[in-house]
């Protein structure tokens, strides 16, 4: 099976440089600290998924800072500026009537996604994400529910026309093999009705480093699906988004 031409490509040093620069616009040293605080919280959630358990580990940093990738902290325009990049890389002018934004988080992505899609539902494994969420973005045409990934509703089957997964699978279960990447990208299918969207966006700093493989490795399960077609791919300061097409 052939791959999109442009999921494989690698950026040389080079491009990354120029990436980098660039990039220096859209954040200052101030954000600096969120990129630390994200770091601290995957390392707590590594050490908690061996005692407390998968869902488990993402209730209690929940529970224990209130915003452990710091996604609803005002002091960082970072965060801000990319939700609203990510939305943007939606098709020009399209509007989806249900959008289902898997990990949700805080429901900063939902809450953005509000404006191109009549109702959205944010799903996440943190009964806790998912209060905050509600309690901040709920609202008639947006609601939140706890769920998993890896083990949603067959009732949801078939009822979107959009899916996004932000920063969301490389927080699998670890070890994340192909094969398991493989069975998600066909269950978010399954969610989708037939023509609808699904955007994966993922953390890509450096083609080097070792999550920024796991994001491309992501993107290249979803992209090598016979039931997805790439629509598009663009790789920013410092993530990576893809847009499939259900077949
Ligand atoms: C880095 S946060 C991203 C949150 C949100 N998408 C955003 O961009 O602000 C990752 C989120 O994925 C959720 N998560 C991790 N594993 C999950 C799973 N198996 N099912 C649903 N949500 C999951 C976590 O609870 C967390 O809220």
């Amino acid at each position: 099976m052939s791959i999109a031409p442009n999921a494989r490509r690698q950026p040389s040093p080079a491009r990354n440089l120029a990436q980098l620069w660039r990039s220096m616009r859209f954040m200052s040293p101030a954000d600096v600290p969120l990129f630390l605080q994200s770091a601290r919280t995957d390392k707590a959630i590594s050490r908690l998924r061996t005692t407390v358990g998968e869902r488990g580990a993402f209730e209690a940093v929940y529970v224990e800072t209130g915003d452990p990738w710091a996604s609803a902290d005002s002091r960082y325009r970072y965060q801000a500026w990319k939700y609203e990049r990510i939305v943007a890389c939606l098709p020009a002018g399209q509007r989806f009537t249900h959008a289902l934004d898997l990990g949700c988080g805080l429901g900063l992505l939902s809450h953005h996604l509000g404006k191109r899609a009549d109702q959205v539902l944010g799903i996440d494994i943190a009964q806790a994400a998912v209060d905050r969420a509600a309690a901040r973005f709920g609202s008639p045409a947006i609601s939140f529910r706890q769920g998993d990934v890896l083990d949603l509703d067959p009732g949801l089957d078939g009822g979107f026309d959009l899916i996004t997964l932000a920063d969301t699978l490389y927080y699998l279960p670890p070890p994340i093999g192909d094969d398991l990447l493989k069975q998600v990208a066909a269950r978010m299918a399954r969610l989708l009705k037939p023509g609808g969207l699904c955007l994966l966006a993922n953390h890509y700093f450096f083609s080097a480093d070792p999550e920024s493989r796991l994001s491309r490795r992501i993107h290249d399960a979803f992209a090598w699906s016979p039931l997805f077609t790439v629509a598009s791919q663009a790789r920013r300061p410092f993530y990576l988004v893809t847009i499939l097409r259900r077949t």
